[in-house]
């Protein structure tokens, strides 16, 4: 007997979970359907984001940060630590429980909104009268009726060919989060957001990291000025950091494993590493979920195709998130997830993809919103610039931190905001405020006549609208 709702949504990320509670808080039945399993064989919904992704990062990026600041800052402070040691087991079982109380978080969340919660793996049986049939495969099999259905199922780390993930040695996102000892030699592939942020972590607690990039710029998505800034910082800290590279063939062994590259002037090197992180993107993920028996739609990529709203070319099917074009960003997938379960209530729902905030959790932070200097040359937009340093900045002076700038681009005639790009301290909190000035098409000299409490890092933000004008006071 099968069990009937309203929405399904397959898979519980961000995209999916989010749109399964809207869709619940607007009166629809909802099913959501996970299959992501705990060490204990439980359900761990949250996706990528909570269980290998962003909220493991981030704690530990704090733990490492913590240990970073004692060896190395606290001393400025007059605080003198001896015999300071680090339990990277104790640091990532930490980590495990941070991720657990957010798996934790989402299930009261789907009781709570009478979201019912299946834990296995979903599938497209068929299309049925009104909707379509679902299988799930998990300890016990359900078939499920759903008039609508959101495909949430996210992406997988892409892997190096020749180099499939391991896990031990050859680690995805996955294993550069579980490592329970700190490698001597750490080797990354790709010097994008998650090599950077892994690359810091590890650095941190001691292993030595070389990062392998095949592209000749750093960081070629993020304005030039904020990347190169951030370049400086992170060679300064000790990553080692190889640009224009062509990686070869990858030797794995016991003991280590061994990357042969060329470099930017074409002479063939070698890398051998205790560990190697790849870390060159992420593909969709549609892997078992039967797309074929319904006939819906994928690109070449193997991403689902959908329209502005994230309609696919079925009738009732959606897709959100990772799965679809787009920025792979856990933010993107839930204002997506939000946007689906109100057009499916019959509301309006929207996303801005022009502020969709972006940040690289390093130290220095990255954050940045709208289009960068390159964009607007590229566009042939005529602009004016802003930027202030945080080392003007009193706050950031109190704490320690004065790396980096706040850069604001204005347009030239109307002084709309077209994008911010910061990298410093709390970069990733500073954004938030010129999104919502974007999103409310506010001008630079909106930001420059705004009350910014003192002293703050948000003051930056203030005097680059200033600079705008060439009216910073404070620099
Ligand atoms: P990415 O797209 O950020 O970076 C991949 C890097 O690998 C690029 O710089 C690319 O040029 C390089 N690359 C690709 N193929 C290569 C090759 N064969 N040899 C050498 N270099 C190569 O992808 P990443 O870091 O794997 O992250 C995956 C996704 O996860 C991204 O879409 C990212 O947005 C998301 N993510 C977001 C985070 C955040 O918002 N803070 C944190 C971590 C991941």
């Amino acid at each position: 007997m099968s069990k009937q709702f309203d929405v399904i949504v397959i898979g519980g990320g961000p995209g999916g979970y989010i749109a399964a509670i809207r869709a619940a808080q607007l009166g629809k039945n909802v099913a959501c359907v996970d299959e992501w399993k705990n060490a204990k064989g439980g359900p761990a919904p949250g996706g990528t984001c909570t269980n290998t992704g962003c909220i493991p990062s981030k704690a530990l990026l704090q733990s490492s940060e913590h240990f970073e600041q004692a060896g190395h800052h606290f001393a400025d402070h007059g605080i003198t630590v001896k015999g300071l040691s680090m339990d990277a087991a104790k640091m990532v079982a930490r980590k495990d429980a941070v991720v657990k109380q957010n798996n934790d978080g989402i299930l009261y969340l789907f009781k709570k909104n009478k979201v019912s919660f299946f834990h296995g793996r979903a599938s497209f049986a068929k299309a049925v009268e009104g909707g379509y049939e679902i299988k799930v495969a998990g300890a016990t099999e359900e078939t499920l009726v759903g008039q609508q259905i959101i495909v949430a199922t996210g992406s997988n780390a892409r892997a190096l060919p020749g180099a499939p993930f391991d896990e031990s040695m050859v680690l995805s996102n996955d294993g550069a989060l579980a490592m329970t000892a700190v490698p001597k030699k750490l080797g990354l592939i790709g010097s994008g957001v998650i090599g950077l942020e892994m690359g810091s972590v590890w650095r941190r607690l001691g292993a030595e990291v070389t990062i392998l990039e095949g592209l000749p710029d750093f960081l070629g998505a993020v304005d030039q000025q904020i990347a190169k800034e951030a370049h400086k910082a992170f060679v300064k800290q000790g990553l080692k950091i190889e640009l224009g590279v062509k990686v070869g063939e990858v030797k794995v062994g016991k003991k280590g494993v061994s990357v042969a590259w060329t470099n930017v002037k074409g002479e063939a090197q070698t890398l051998d590493v205790d560990k190697l992180i790849v870390s060159i993107g992420r593909v969709p993920n549609t892997i078992g979920l039967n797309a074929e028996a319904v006939g819906l739609q994928l690109d070449e990529r193997g991403a689902i195709v959908v329209d502005g709203d994230c309609k696919t070319n079925l009738l009732g099917v959606w897709a959100v998130g990772d799965v679809v074009r787009g920025p792979m960003l856990a933010h993107k997938a839930e204002e997506e997830g939000v946007a689906v379960a109100e057009r499916i209530a019959g509301q309006h729902g929207h996303v801005n993809f022009n502020t969709v905030p972006w940040v690289i959790y390093t130290s220095p932070e990255i954050a940045w919103v709208g289009r960068t200097e390159q964009q607007l040359k590229a566009d042939g937009v005529a602009y004016k610039a802003g930027t202030f340093p945080f080392l003007a900045n009193g706050r950031a002076r109190a704490l320690g931190d004065t790396t980096g700038m706040v850069k604001m681009l204005a347009d030239a005639t109307t002084d709309e905001i077209l994008g911010v790009h910061i990298v410093g301290p709390m970069a990733s909190e500073l954004i938030a405020e010129c999104v919502v000035a974007m999103e409310f098409r506010a001008s630079s000299e909106d930001i420059a006549r705004v009350c910014h409490a003192h002293p703050t890092l948000s003051e930056s933000t203030k005097e680059a609208a200033l600079a705008v004008e060439k009216r910073t006071l404070n620099f």
